[in-house]
């Protein structure tokens, strides 16, 4: 039996700071992919593999078939060994038109990738919508989102609809989700928890047609993937900004761990890491109080993963409490979710993450 020590290291380096990127943890490998810095959006696909020692550098995997950025991106596949990279912005490399395709997989076993054919009505191409994969059927819940060919904020427009595409079958699922739907809203995470439900915490929301404001942090949308419904909780605790570019992940104690985004204004949304307790109700808003040693800077629109009881942090731009966004983090941060500290290195259970 072999005897696997891994450590991840504060010394990952990234290439360059970038938002509206989306990742995929399968095993013990990290993908992120597509996104834009100041100049370029990307087609690249990097992966990290945690169980090699000091592996600090990012992988080249063969690249997206287009450019790409504000999709989601979901496990998937029979072996969950698939990434399926959902809508956002999809440019064609030799014309810088928006690409006809809404879904590419990528095989992780053979590095390649394809456009499936997906079976069913093929839904409106959005950006900023969340995806969600249930485990226990192979379905891949994307929620909300906004158009992408617009340029214009105030014409832009928000989707409230539920998407179910399942990724074994490889069909669109009809599903007449606009029955008891919130409202329309983008830039929200989105995390299934131990009971089949899906979390919806944050974003911007669309209301009377023309307002466009943050999401009311404590309102928390659910949706309950055994029951096929909605429902909210009105979560109580700790004062949180409202937020949106924000990640969210499940920790290994049930609870969710939410990091960084911006308001509606663009100004830094405080504090920076909130834990959103939904093992008990009513739900509650915690905000530890964490040492600022080997901390990030604050974040929006980076990629977050929960690797045991570590959560990891990459990309982004850093966000300022008097100003916009101020420019791409490049730097992976890593979080103890046993000792609420920021962490240099961190050592899972050995074997874990054999496939
Ligand atoms: C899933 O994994 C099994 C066992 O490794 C393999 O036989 C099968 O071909 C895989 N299926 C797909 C669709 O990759
Ligand atoms: C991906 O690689 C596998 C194994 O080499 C091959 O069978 C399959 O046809 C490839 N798919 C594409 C789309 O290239
Ligand atoms: C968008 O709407 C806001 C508020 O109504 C207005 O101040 C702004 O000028 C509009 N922007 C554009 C580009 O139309
Ligand atoms: C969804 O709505 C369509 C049109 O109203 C209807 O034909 C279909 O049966 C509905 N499907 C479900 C699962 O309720
Ligand atoms: C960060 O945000 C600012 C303000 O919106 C923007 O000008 C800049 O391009 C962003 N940085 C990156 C790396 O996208």
């Amino acid at each position: 039996m072999l005897l696997l020590i891994l450590i991840l290291n504060i010394y990952f380096l990234v290439t360059d700071g970038r938002v509206g990127l989306t990742s995929a943890l399968i095993g013990s490998k990290l993908y992120i992919m597509g996104g834009a810095d100041d100049k370029y959006v990307y087609a690249s696909l990097l992966y990290y593999d945690f169980t090699v020692l000091f592996d600090n550098i990012g992988h080249h995997a063969t690249p997206i078939p287009v450019y790409s950025i504000w999709g989601t991106a979901s496990i998937g596949g029979p072996n969950r060994t698939k990434i399926f990279l959902i809508g956002g912005k999809m440019e064609d490399k030799s014309s810088d038109s928006l690409s006809n395709t809404l879904v590419y997989s990528f095989d992780t076993i053979n590095d390649n990738w394809t456009a499936p054919e997906i079976s069913g009505n093929q839904p409106l191409r959005r950006r900023e919508a969340s995806s969600t994969f249930n485990p226990d059927n192979g379905w891949i819940y994307i929620f909300g989102g906004a158009t992408v060919k617009s340029t214009n904020f105030n014409s832009t427009k928000f989707f409230n609809d539920f998407i179910i595409l399942d990724s074994i079958g490889l069909s669109w699922i009809n599903f007449n989700s606009s029955i008891d739907a919130p409202s329309r809203r983008a830039s929200h995470t989105a995390t299934l928890i131990s009971n089949g439900i899906i979390v919806f915490i944050g974003g911007y929301e669309l209301v009377d047609d023309k307002t466009i404001q943050d999401v009311d942090i404590n309102q928390i949308l659910m949706y309950d993937t055994k029951l096929g419904k909605w429902d909210y909780q009105f979560a109580v605790g700790d004062n949180v900004d409202p937020r949106n570019g924000h990640t969210s992940v499940l920790a290994p104690d049930g609870n969710i761990i939410t990091y960084g985004g911006c308001r509606i204004d663009d100004l830094r949304s405080k504090p920076d890491l909130v834990v959103l307790k939904v093992t008990t109700i009513p739900f509650q808003w915690f905000a530890p109080s964490i040492p600022t040693e080997n901390a990030p800077p604050p974040l929006t629109c980076h990629v977050a993963a929960i690797i045991e009881n570590c959560m990891v942090i990459s990309y982004g731009n850093i966000t300022s409490d008097f100003s916009e966004p101020i420019g791409g983090n490049s730097e992976i941060y890593l979080f103890d979710t046993n000792s609420y500290k920021w962490i240099k290195e961190y050592m899972p259970h050995s074997g874990l993450f054999f496939f």
